[in-house]
């Protein structure tokens, strides 16, 4: 256990979340608890002080000395971590934990659950936009059986105080979206965009979850054993202090998510994990080598054709070959490996990983070549056919040397 008022340590690696110890394994001052609630902030000094507030005197009422608040704040400008530690010794429930060196709202949430001792965990903003008072009728949903409680804008009696028009139907054209691309996960509440509710631990316990962006509830849907949800309705306050932070990053985070659950989680995941071969990530990585052939290409005539620069064909290819290598490390650190990536952070380790990639298709390369002159010197003469097939198999090459190198990725999914 920490020493009182201290900060929590940030736990790195891979975001799963253990299963609880059993109380005999825990000592008397490490005691289990029933519920545990984190509030991700960015930016939230004025704020924060009132969210610890009103939620430690409903807390303290709902179910005295068996919960704890985890503000998980990721080092912000404005030092609402500094505000949020000051508050510790007044509120003996408070745990505060600074991440210096990952970013973003979901991970943010699964870092807190991973230090937390609650067999209920659960989020809520930390800008007073979610209505505190939700939180008990949330808890006794759980009480009555729910392996999932969520807080939803859209269900009778729900609703968005002050959303502009464009919000609401970004909001909605997002939903609708992940309706159609992942009907078995968002068909399965009424706002999976929510990010107020509650879970119980041992439905997403023990696995490596993998979000992107804002969008928790949907990675514990998406990957968690959840049978039975209850949604209470609430309505989405004004924002009186401080800003969103929801950028147009958001959106493309969103799209990101669904295409990576999408991939993993529906039959292409079962498949791979039948066969165990990663079709997801090869399918990624395919696509990723697919821009990377438009560089090639492109970058292949403007240097090599006759009609433009019209340089010596060999020359040519390797300078198209390595700009193509640098677009595909950088969309499949991004996206392919990204979940491996956020795992390793740091600009060495990524140096580390893109010299690594780029020895892997280097080599690649060299067999890119080879198949190139031996298909356009003695197969086809077609030097557009013959690339086509060199980059196929140096491809294959490429995704299982870095799967296994680069990236050193030892899951199937
Ligand atoms: N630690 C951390 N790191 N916290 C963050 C980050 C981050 O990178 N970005 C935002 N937060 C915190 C904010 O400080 C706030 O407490 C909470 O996450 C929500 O951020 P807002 O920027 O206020 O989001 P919103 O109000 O526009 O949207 C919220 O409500 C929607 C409806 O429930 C989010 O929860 C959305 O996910 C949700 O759909
Ligand atoms: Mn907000």
């Amino acid at each position: 256990m920490n020493p009182p008022n201290s900060l929590l340590p940030a736990s790195t690696g891979s975001l799963q979340i253990s299963h609880l110890p059993s109380p005999s394994n825990l000592g008397t001052t490490n005691s289990l608890l029933r519920f545990s609630l984190v509030v991700p902030t960015y930016n939230e000094s004025e704020n924060i002080l009132n969210v610890i507030k009103i939620l430690s005197q409903l807390l303290d009422e709902v179910i005295p000395g068996d919960y704890e608040l985890i503000v998980v704040d990721d080092d912000s400008p404005d030092h609402t971590w500094e505000v949020a530690e000051s508050l510790m010794p007044k509120y003996p429930q408070l745990q505060v934990m600074r991440r210096t060196s990952e970013r973003g709202l979901s991970s943010a949430v699964i870092r807190g659950w991973q230090a937390a001792r609650g067999q209920v965990l659960g989020v809520i903003d930390g800008d007073l936009q979610h209505p505190p008072h939700i939180l008990s009728q949330l808890l006794s949903a759980i009480e009555q059986g729910a392996d999932v409680a969520v807080a939803s804008r859209h269900v009778e009696g729900g609703g968005v105080s002050s959303w502009s028009v464009i919000r609401r139907f970004l909001s909605r054209g997002a939903q609708l979206l992940g309706l159609i691309l992942l009907p078995g996960v968002l068909g399965r509440v009424s706002d999976p965009m929510s990010g107020y509710f509650m879970v119980r631990r041992n439905c997403i316990a023990g696995l490596i979850l993998k979000p992107v962006g804002y969008k928790i509830l949907i990675e514990v849907l998406g990957r968690g054993t959840v049978r039975h949800i209850i949604e209470v309705p609430y309505v989405f306050q004004e924002r009186t202090r401080g800003e969103s932070k929801v950028t147009w990053k958001q959106y493309t985070d969103y799209l990101h998510h669904l295409v990576r659950l999408r991939l993993t989680q529906g039959r292409i995941g079962r498949i791979s994990e039948r066969i165990g071969f990663p079709i997801g990530r090869f399918i990624r990585f395919g696509l990723v080598g697919l821009s990377g052939v438009f560089v090639d290409m492109t970058l292949l005539y403007l240097l090599s054709d006759p009609s433009t620069l019209g340089w010596p064909l060999t020359r040519s290819k390797i300078i198209a070959g390595e700009f193509a290598v640098m677009n595909n490390f950088l969309w499949n650190d991004k996206w392919t490996f990204a979940d491996v990536a956020f795992e390793q952070q740091g600009w060495r380790q990524r140096c580390k990983r893109f010299l690594k990639f780029n020895m892997v298709c280097l080599l690649g390369l060299v067999i890119n070549v080879l198949i190139l002159n031996l298909v356009f010197n003695f197969l086809i003469p077609n030097r557009y056919i013959a690339n086509l097939i060199a980059i196929a198999v140096s491809t294959i090459w490429n995704f299982w040397v870095n799967l296994k190198l680069s990236w050193r990725v030892t899951q199937v999914k």
